[in-house]
């Protein structure tokens, strides 16, 4: 039997793999996250650990875990860019994350920012709630079309791929942009031709140092006062500063964002940004998803504390 320390409250059902493995499940009382200081203590004496990507697995975590027995991190999300996957490896600790169960929601989400961000959905409901409608006018809320619009996806893994399912739909003519040609209709070699051509774009790449600020000032401009960026990735993916600044002056139509650079803070000048449309990072939360991804980060856990390599190690 190995302890398990599960940082935070899962959804129902998701540490199920752990509790049929007859393990120790370690779990602090309440849904409080743990601070850099109590990971770095708490990592001492468990052979695994579950966390969410809102947990910094820094270097100092990784080396405390180390100096006891951690064999591996399991994080219960796709993107694994808060744990320092070089120091893990180093240190011969697995990490996992959870690719495949949380595609097809997280793309639903995407159109749903599409959609949204472009036919000035959000701005429209304040209106309504505030009672600030009052009625039905000829020029009121003209949004852009996203029928038979060109959507330009920057990333084509699994999320680019069920957005572009969905964009057929819409009679979207649709562009992807990847680091390597994937041989599907659409692969744009150049960003800059991409976001050029697009009417909306939406991010699926991971945040690397590559990706960082991947959308700034001049790919704005690019994009023109017409176009649509969506943003279910990564925040710092996107330059805020850069994108807050383009939405007031107008040389960019709208922006639906999912993710921000300082999560849970927000630029202020997104806050009060015109046709700006702002979730809190929810891209995967759906019930199922969310049981999903914590059952398959648990099964990851069991997996490698039996000897055996998982499908979704992100470590070689
Ligand atoms: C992930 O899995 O990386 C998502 O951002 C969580 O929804």
């Amino acid at each position: 039997m190995a302890r398990i320390l599960v940082t935070r409250v899962m959804p129902e059902g998701g540490l199920d793999p752990l509790v049929t493995a007859g393990h120790e499940i370690v779990q602090r009382a309440g849904d409080t996250p743990y601070n850099h200081a109590e990971l770095v203590a708490a990592v001492v004496d468990v052979d695994a650990v579950v966390c969410l990507l809102t947990d910094r697995i820094d270097s100092a975590v990784l080396a405390s875990g180390a100096e006891g027995r951690l064999r591996v991190v399991a994080n219960v999300a796709v993107g694994y860019d808060n744990i320092d996957i070089e120091a893990a490896q180093h240190l011969g600790i697995a990490v996992c994350n959870t690719p495949g169960v949380l595609d097809e929601t997280t793309a639903d989400l995407a159109f749903l920012l599409i959609l949204s961000a472009s036919r000035l959905g959000s701005e429209a409901e304040r209106d309504v709630r505030s009672g600030a409608w009052k009625g039905w006018g000829v020029r009121q809320y003209l949004g852009r079309d996203v029928h038979h619009a060109v959507l330009g996806l920057v990333g084509y893994g699994r999320i680019g791929a069920a957005v572009a399912r969905r964009a057929a739909g819409f009679g979207m003519k649709v562009l992807h942009h990847a680091r390597h040609d994937t041989g599907v209709p659409g692969y744009t070699a150049s960003l800059d031709a991409l976001l050029e051509q697009a009417d909306i774009v939406s991010l699926h790449v991971p945040l690397n140092e590559d990706s960082r600020h991947l959308i700034g000032a001049r790919q704005l401009e690019l994009m023109g006062p017409d176009a649509v960026l969506v943003n279910t990735a990564r925040g710092p993916v996107v330059d805020e500063e850069a994108l807050a600044q383009a939405l007031h002056a107008g040389t960019i139509f709208a922006a639906g964002l999912d993710v921000y650079e300082r999560e849970p803070e927000i630029h202020p000048r997104l806050l009060d940004a015109p046709h700006t449309v702002l979730l809190p990072h929810i891209g995967s939360a759906t019930q199922a998803t969310r049981a999903q991804m914590a059952q398959m980060a648990c099964e990851a856990v069991c997996a490698v504390l039996d000897g055996n390599r998982p499908p979704n190690l992100v470590t070689s």
